[in-house]
C-alpha cells in the first residue's frame, strides 16, 4: 500500500510499506470512514429516529466509545505492524482475543451483503441521471415532484432483475480495481474526489438553506426532543457510530499498520472523526430541508437520499450536471470503503488459509454477492423473505452495525484498556516520548477502561430489555 518506505521496526520481517506522510494516512483512513455511511445511513437513521435527540445520542457515542476505539485500533495495529488475527499474536494475547479478528471478518461480510446492494442503487441513478430521467421534475407542482421520485426509486429497487444486476457490477468495480492492482493509485485519488465530493455537498446545503422548509428541516435535524430517546434508538445511534468511523472490526488495526513512526495517533483519530461527522451533518442539512419543503416523511427509510437529492438539483441550475457529479462522486466513496471491507476478508483468507490472493478476492466477492442479492428490496424477487421478522437488508444490518460492530468495540476496548501494559499504549501513543501528550493519553485510557465498555454494555443490555 502506498510508497514503499522501510519502517525501522520490522526490519526481521518482510518489508512492510507505510504511508508516505501524514496527509496520505488521513486522506486513506478518511477513504474508508466517509461512503453511504455518511450520505445515505446517516440521514436515513435520523430520519427514522426522529431528528436531534439522535443526533446529540450520536455525537456522545462518537466522542465516548467511536474516538477511543479508533486510537485503540491504530494502537493495535501500528504497534504490531499486523493484520488483526496476527496482530493477537504478535501480542502474545490469548488465543481468544483472536475472536476479534473472527468478528471481523464476518462483519465485513454482513456488511457488503446490504453496502453492495446500496452502492449499486448509486451506481443506477448514475445512470438514470445520464438519460435525463430527471429532467421534468423541475416543470412539476411540489407534490407531484415528490411523488415521481418516490415512485422512481421504487420502481429501481423493487425491480426483479436490475438491482441484482447493478450489485453485481458495484461488486466487480471492487474486483476489477483489486485484480488490477491500481488500488494504490485509487486511493492516491481521494485527495482529489474527497474535497470535490465535500464542495458538491456545500452547494446542495447552501441550494438547500434557502428553501422554504430549511427552518423546519434544521429544527428536525438539531431540536432535541428527549422523549424520542428510547432504548433501540440508543443502539442504532451507537451502531452508527462505529459503522461510520469503520471501527468495531479492525479496519482500521490493517490501517494503522500501515501508518507512519512519526504519525499521532490521537489527533489523527480526532481529524479522522470531525471531518466524517462533518460530512454528515452537511449531508443532514442538505436533506432535511428537501425533506420539509417537497412534504415528504422523513422517516422514509432507504429511499430518503434517493428522493431528496434529485429534488433539491431540479432547483439548481445545471442541476442534471450536477446530479450526476454527485452521484459518481458517491459511487466513488462507496467504492473506496466498500475496498476497505473487502480487504478483510480477503487477507485473512490469504494470510491464515495461505490461499493465492487473487483467489481470496474472488471467493470473498462471490460470497458477497451470493447472499448479497438476498437483500434486494421486498418488492423485488425474494425479497419479501423474512427472518426473525426482518428481511434479509435489515436483518444484515442489525446484525453488523449493532451486534457485530458494538461487540468487536468492547472487545478491543478490554484489550487495549485491561489487557495491556499502560506503559507500551504511553509509548505508542507519544511515539517513544517525542510528543508530550501525556495527559490526552491519560484521558484516553480513562475513558477506554471505565466508560467506553460500561456504556456499552448498558446500552446493550438496556435494548434487549434487561435493564
Ligand atoms: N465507514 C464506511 C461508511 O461510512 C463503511 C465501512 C468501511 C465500514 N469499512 C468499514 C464500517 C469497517 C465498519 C467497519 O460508509
Amino acid at each position: 500500500m502506498f510508497y514503499i518506505k522501510d519502517n525501522k521496526r520490522n526490519l526481521t520481517d518482510e518489508k512492510r510499506e507505510t504511508f508516505s506522510s501524514g496527509l496520505a494516512v488521513f486522506f486513506a483512513t478518511l477513504g474508508s470512514a466517509v461512503g453511504l455511511g455518511n450520505i445515505w445511513k446517516f440521514p436515513t437513521l435520523v430520519g427514522m429516529n426522529g431528528g436531534g435527540a439522535f443526533v446529540l445520542v450520536y455525537f456522545i457515542c462518537i466522542l465516548l466509545l467511536g474516538i477511543p476505539v479508533m486510537i485503540s485500533e491504530f494502537y493495535i495495529g501500528r504497534s504490531t505492524r499486523s493484520n488483526p488475527v496476527g496482530a493477537f499474536n504478535k501480542l502474545k494475547a490469548k488465543p481468544f482475543w483472536k475472536i476479534i479478528g473472527y468478528l471481523g471478518v464476518s462483519g465485513a461480510l454482513f456488511i457488503m451483503f446490504f453496502y453492495s446492494a446500496v452502492a449499486g442503487w448509486v451506481y443506477s441513478y448514475i445512470f438514470k441521471a445520464i438519460k435525463g430521467d430527471f429532467l421534468n421534475i423541475s416543470s412539476l407542482s411540489i407534490h407531484q415532484a415528490g411523488e415521481t421520485v418516490s415512485s422512481i426509486f421504487e420502481s429501481t429497487v423493487g425491480a426483479s432483475i436490475s438491482p441484482i444486476i447493478w450489485q453485481a457490477i458495484a461488486l466487480a468495480v471492487v474486483g476489477i480495481i483489486l485484480f488490477a492492482g491500481v488500488k494504490n493509485g485509487i486511493e492516491k485519488i481521494t485527495k482529489t474526489l474527497m474535497p470535490l465530493l465535500f464542495t458538491l455537498i456545500i452547494i446542495i446545503c447552501i441550494r438547500s438553506l434557502t428553501l422554504e422548509g430549511a427552518r423546519d428541516g434544521l429544527s428536525f435535524l438539531f431540536k432535541v426532543d428527549f422523549s424520542k430517546i428510547t432504548p433501540s434508538v440508543l443502539l442504532s445511534a451507537l451502531g452508527l457510530a462505529f459503522f461510520k468511523l469503520s471501527v468495531g472490526m479492525g479496519t482500521m488495526i490493517t490501517y494503522g499498520s500501515y501508518f507512519t513512526e512519526n504519525n499521532n495517533l490521537i489527533n489523527t483519530s480526532f481529524k479522522v472523526a470531525f471531518s466524517d461527522t462533518l460530512v454528515s451533518i452537511l449531508v443532514g442539512m442538505a436533506i432535511f430541508p428537501v425533506v420539509f419543503t417537497f412534504g415528504l416523511e422523513p422517516g422514509a427509510g432507504p429511499g430518503l437520499l434517493f428522493n431528496t437529492i434529485p429534488l433539491v438539483f431540479s432547483k439548481i441550475p445545471f442541476g442534471n450536471v450536477l446530479l450526476i457529479a454527485f452521484f459518481l462522486l458517491t459511487a466513488f466513496a462507496a467504492t473506496m470503503a466498500m475496498l476497505s471491507l473487502v480487504e478483510v476478508p480477503v487477507v485473512f483468507m490469504a494470510e491464515e488459509w495461505d490461499l493465492d490472493r487473487k483467489k481470496s478476492v474472488i471467493i470473498t466477492l462471490l460470497i458477497m454477492f451470493i447472499v448479497g442479492v438476498l437483500t434486494v428490496h421486498p418488492s423485488s424477487i425474494f425479497g419479501h423473505i423474512t427472518l426473525f421478522g426482518k428481511n434479509f437488508f435489515d436483518l444484515f444490518d442489525f446484525i453488523s452495525s449493532n451486534l457485530i460492530l458494538p461487540i468487536g468495540g468492547f472487545l478491543i476496548a478490554i484489550f487495549v484498556g485491561h489487557k495491556t501494559k499502560k506503559a507500551d499504549i504511553i509509548k505508542e501513543l507519544s511515539n517513544n516520548g517525542e510528543l508530550d501528550n501525556s495527559n490526552k493519553i491519560n484521558i484516553y485510557i480513562t475513558i477506554l477502561k471505565y466508560i467506553t465498555p460500561l456504556l456499552l454494555i448498558i446500552v446493550f443490555l438496556n435494548s434487549i430489555g434487561i435493564i
